[in-house]
């Protein structure tokens, strides 16, 4: 595979160019997807197609909407989509983000479907498949899709490039039949997809499930023992692929500052006493991460064990997102109100127990905060994978700290010496928030040292890896057969 051929692309873009008064920031956006494909494209070169979404992003690229980057090193190049505020509305706040993310997550927030949403989405996933297509160098390129955005590209990249590998990755759950079955469009999408020759998603469950939908809703031969759709004359192999984040951490070469620079930084920021217990959560601003299951858990520790009163903090890092709709910004306000009241309950003019930072930050703050943490609490009520929970090990090179994680993320499935719990069930969540702010620092050695191995092992070189080279095998045996 040559980098020139690859093309990925995403809703969300990389690096997003914001205007500042008279300067111009580049931000690096809260996105798990953009975590793990970065670093790949860093490796690979070739192109990434996205959403040009920032306030300077026109003022920055080239006359054919290019930007080389990262900036300063220009290792591959991103090519920027403008889209209406109408396909904006439509395509991703409407069928992407109240339609396939509640559809996919089953999270109890009823999905959406409207008619012009789906519209806007056919038309916006047209809009990125002619992108793709003028891009592509040769009539075998290597396309990285990428997310439920873009559920009909793949079907819609072959039909002009028969010839093309199509590595699709779904970066969320992907539900059973009978909740998939809801959507009006569901032959549609799954039609789109088949136009892969590899789907990938996080997990074997995952897979399983996707393979099901298919058997239920389309007429497609399954060969179950080897995860092989045919649908038409075509095949795609479904298979799971672990997501990940890069190792070694790219802000670690550049040296990180010692673990008790952190603490006493963050400790004089959030003006916390000497023995503080620090626990930590980061996350998008989303309802399906769990943050008011989490913060009934910390309600629930302070009121059974009253000696944590006064002496356990939780911080809460939740950086805003998708404040269009109706359902995010009724869920910060729910939050913010839960917040207060906690705090009213339990806080004193020298205590705050509970600290909501609603706004993005930099990955270098919140390295500082998981090195500064005791605990990280990842309480997902469904999540594809979770990249924050392997940031956390990451960041913990001393093997200390201690990972409470939602046995619905898919990171549960790998991440075995955490404290896995129900974040449904608040007393055993309050319960692993105590056995971890007590656990000695042996114990705490041992967990930590196995999940760093476990992350270091199957970093996300290794994720891309192993797509890319089942995608080279399949290349071969076409050639061959052909
Ligand atoms: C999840 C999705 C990504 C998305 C990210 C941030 O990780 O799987 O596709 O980029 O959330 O959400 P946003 O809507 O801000 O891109």
């Amino acid at each position: 595979l040559r980098g020139d051929q690859v093309v990925v692309v995403s809703n969300r873009e990389p690096y997003i160019h914001d205007r500042d008064e008279d300067r111009i920031v580049i931000r690096r956006p809260a996105s798990g997807l953009v975590t793990a494909v970065e670093p790949i494209m860093r490796a690979c070169s070739g192109t990434w197609i996205a959403h040009g979404s920032g306030s300077a992003d026109r003022e920055v690229v080239d006359s054919g909407d290019r930007i080389a980057v990262p900036p300063g090193h220009h290792d591959y190049s991103l090519r920027r989509i403008w889209l209406s505020q109408e396909e904006e509305r439509g395509y991703y706040y409407g069928f992407a983000n109240e339609g396939m993310w509640p559809l996919c997550h089953v999270a109890h927030v009823r999905p959406i479907f409207r008619e012009s949403d789906w519209e806007a989405y056919k038309a916006v996933n047209r809009r990125f498949a002619d992108a793709v297509i003028a891009e592509a160098r040769s009539d075998d390129p290597v396309v990285l899709v990428q997310d439920y955005h873009f559920a009909l590209l793949p079907a819609m990249i072959r039909e002009k490039l028969p010839q093309a590998t199509i590595l699709t990755f779904w970066h969320i759950p992907w539900p059973n039949p009978e909740s998939f079955g809801i959507c009006p469009w569901r032959r549609e999408i799954l039609q789109g997809l088949l136009g892969s020759t590899i789907l990938g998603f996080h997990t074997r469950f995952h897979c399983k499930n996707f393979i099901e939908t298919v058997d239920r809703f389309l007429e497609a031969r399954i060969e179950h023992e080897h995860a092989i759709i045919s649908h038409g004359d075509k095949e795609t192999l479904v298979e799971s692929y672990p997501i990940s984040i890069e190792w070694p951490h790219p802000l670690e070469s550049s040296g990180w500052p010692s673990i008790s620079d952190c603490r006493r930084r963050i400790a004089e920021l959030l003006g916390l006493a000497g023995e503080t217990c620090l626990a930590v959560g980061v996350d998008r601003f989303d309802y399906t991460k769990g943050i008011v299951e989490r913060l009934h858990a910390v309600e629930r520790l302070l009121e059974k064990r009253p000696e944590w009163i006064g002496r356990f903090v939780f911080v809460q890092v939740a950086s805003p997102t998708r404040s269009m709709l109706d359902e995010y910004r009724d869920f910060q306000g729910l939050v913010g109100r839960l917040v207060d009241r906690i705090n009213a309950r339990f806080g004193t003019l020298e205590y705050i127990p509970i600290r909501l930072l609603a706004a993005h930050h930099e990955h270098r703050e919140l390295i500082e905060l998981y090195r500064a943490a005791n605990i990280c609490v990842v309480t997902s009520l469904h999540d594809g994978m979770n990249l924050v929970c392997k940031e956390f090990v990451a960041a913990r090179d001393d093997d200390q700290g201690v990972l409470v994680l939602s046995r619905f993320a898919g990171a549960s499935r790998e991440m075995r010496e955490a404290l896995i719990v129900n974040p449904y069930h608040v007393e055993e969540t309050a319960d692993a928030l105590h056995q971890a702010a007590t656990m000695s620092s042996e114990e705490q050695r041992e967990r930590m040292s196995s999940l760093r191995h476990t992350v270091s092992e199957f970093n996300v070189f290794r994720w891309a890896g192993r797509m890319l080279s089942d995608a080279a095998r399949l290349r071969l045996r076409t050639r061959v057969e052909a």
